[in-house]
């Protein structure tokens, strides 16, 4: 996820252009740039870090223009660095893209153009795409971007400038957002509309695989065979603020509803047509997963949640042991640990004080550490010896959702990935396991599309004093991981539990209407956790389920029955989750609180 703005008209572009991407910095601020229209050039003025620095960099370097296009990034592919930020451009200068999104097959394209002579000068995919427009210009942008993204694959969002038409900007749309903003003696483009709205409130949205061409006249725009569009413009009535959410209430709510995109994404490019799995940043030494006879998970917090999911992934896919410790439990232990025990550290942000102290002692005991991030260029993707970045996209919110469900994804793929290496994966559960994974973003999206069905049951459990969540196995990771979210964001006390430890304690807490969140997903222990379900019924305890959509039995048992999609079990904790983060958010706004920045916690920890 990156911002991207465009300006054509009569303002100094420069200035429109960081206005617009400040707007933009929620959905990415490693680096930043701009290229604007001058005297026959391009020029580009682009760095890492902050717009702060940006905007320092234009001060001492200003750029004098009326068109241009700008960039906030969030970096999927190259570290953030000044040379990886965008713009790019082809060697003579005179082609300036920006993009937001993959590019599924750059590497071929960049193997296949450096043969031609092409000198690249940055890590990204997107410098691709400025060479492949420049290799097919004959004198008109709009016609040489449409062959280049021919010869794309992927999910992104595409804005392109040509030295030669410096009153003309071109954009894509290939899934990833892009919307037109209709001024006076003046047209915008961004990748979110409150970037637009100082300058108008007249937009269109453009759609997956259409072409806009934008001059200060107006706009026009195409389908990628060339056939002309024509739609009706709409008028935004939201705030600056509402729209930056997207037009939902809070961050957390909409990052919830990203998660189908977050799931894509981190899979994209991953999953070969034959089922292969291939991790652009994984480089284990030849012998290393043969050799491996141990797998150390390490984290906090949510990430640990999906620590705990890995476990039972890496010990039923791999048949080795498999270790789960909070960070700052390892960091003061004095683990076992040595070259071949392979530690996965997690981390949403790359920057928590205890999971890097953590990966750093197994790192100094001569463990590989492979890190699994969301941050590019974050602390633990510098330090570590592999990285496998989940693609969700910034988080905002400090109730982590989307990054949880990236990092159940990029697990599974790294269980994959290191039992093809390995040997010994049944072939049949790996198909099945190829198969059902690329059907999650779809099944996430139809939990997501029944969810009001949960305001009611936020309604009847928000006055409650204590909640209760349990499972077995890998539902018991998913309960661990509901009880958190709730109670980080509605302040109701709550515990999560084995359901098979209820009876040994807890057990007297239960009383008439004592809340109580069942996962049922696992087909081998369900009759052991409906035994647990009765233990709570018999002591007046209000069931909620959580259980698959064709599960006939479960209503028999519960008060409450949240569905989710059938799926393979391995795959489930994907969806459970789906209805708790969603019950979580009903319940604190039912309750009234700062449902985005609760109190007392902070994004990243970083500090022991
Ligand atoms: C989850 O909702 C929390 N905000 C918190 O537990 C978080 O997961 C934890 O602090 C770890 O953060 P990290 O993934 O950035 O390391």
């Amino acid at each position: 996820m990156c911002g991207i703005m465009g300006y054509v008209g009569e303002r100094d572009a420069a200035e429109v252009l960081l206005d617009g991407l400040r707007r933009l910095e929620y959905r990415g601020y490693d680096s930043a740039g701009i290229a604007v229209a001058c005297d026959g050039r391009i020029e580009v003025r682009k760095t890492a870090g902050k717009l702060s620095r940006l905007a320092e960099l234009l001060r001492k370097e200003p750029v004098r223009g009326t068109v241009g296009i700008g960039h906030t990034r969030w970096a999927t592919h190259g570290q953030p660095t000044d040379t990886n930020a965008h713009p790019h451009a082809d060697e003579s200068g005179r082609f300036v893209v920006i993009h937001n999104g993959i590019i599924e097959n750059f590497l071929p394209l960049r193997e296949e153009l450096e043969r031609r002579g092409h000198v690249f000068r940055s890590d990204t995919d997107t410098e691709v795409l400025a060479h492949l427009i420049e290799e097919e210009y004959r004198g008109e942008l709009a016609e040489a971007t449409r062959r280049a993204i021919q010869r794309a694959r992927g999910a992104y969002a595409l804005v392109a400038m040509c030295a030669d038409e410096p009153g003309r900007v071109v954009a894509v749309r290939m899934i990833s957002p892009l919307v037109i903003g209709f001024g006076e003696g003046e047209m915008l483009l961004a990748s979110d509309i409150p970037a637009l709205l100082p300058y108008t409130r007249e937009v269109l949205v453009v759609e997956d695989g259409e072409m806009a061409v934008l001059t200060k006249e107006g706009a026009h725009l195409y389908r990628l065979d060339g056939t002309p569009v024509e739609r009706a413009r709409m008028y935004v009535t939201w705030n600056a603020e509402q729209a930056e959410r997207g037009g939902f209430p809070h961050f957390m709510l909409k990052e919830i509803f990203e998660q189908p995109r977050a799931l894509t994404e981190t899979m994209m490019g991953r999953v070969g047509p034959d089922g292969r799995i291939a991790l652009e940043d994984v480089h284990f030494p030849d012998g290393f997963p043969e050799e491996l006879e141990k797998i150390w998970i390490t984290a906090c917090g949510t990430a640990y949640h999906a620590g705990l999911v890995g476990r039972v992934l890496f010990e039923r896919l791999l048949r080795l042991p498999v270790e789960v410790d909070y960070a700052h439990e390892l960091r003061y232990r004095d683990p076992v640990i040595g070259p071949h025990t392979l530690t996965v550290a997690i981390s949403q942000s790359g920057e928590t004080a205890d999971t890097l102290a953590a990966a750093r002692l197994c790192r100094a005991r001569r463990s590989r550490v492979l890190a699994i991030t969301n941050v590019v260029g974050s602390t633990l993707s510098r330090e570590a010896d592999d990285i496998l970045y989940t693609r969700a996209g910034p988080e905002i919110a400090v109730a982590s959702t989307k990054a949880y469900l990236a990092m159940l994804v990029a697990q599974v793929l790294l269980a994959l990935y290191l039992g093809e290496r390995r040997g010994g994966l049944d072939p049949k559960v790996r198909t099945e396991l190829v198969h059902e994974l690329q059907r999650l973003p779809a099944r996430v999206q139809e939990i997501l599309d029944a969810h009001e069905e949960i305001v009611g049951l936020a309604r009847r459990l928000c006055e409650a004093e204590h909640m209760y969540f349990i499972g077995r196995g890998l539902d018991y990771a998913v309960a661990m991981e509901g009880s958190l979210k709730l109670k980080e964001i509605s302040y109701l006390h709550s515990e999560a539990m084995p359901a098979g430890e209820l009876k040994h304690g807890t057990l007297a807490l239960v009383t008439h209407g004592t809340p109580v969140v069942v996962v049922l997903t696992q087909h081998d222990v369900y009759e052991k956790t409906v035994s647990g379900l009765q233990e709570v019924k018999a002591r007046g305890g209000y069931v909620i389920a959580v259980a698959y959509a064709d599960d006939e039995h479960i209503a028999k048992h519960a008060d409450t029955v949240l569905r989710i999609p059938r799926t393979h079990d391995l795959l489930s904790p994907v969806l459970a989750i789906v209805p708790l983060q969603l019950l979580a958010y009903y319940v604190a706004r039912e309750r009234g609180h700062d449902i985005d920045q609760p109190r007392n916690l902070a994004k990243s920890v970083t500090v022991e």
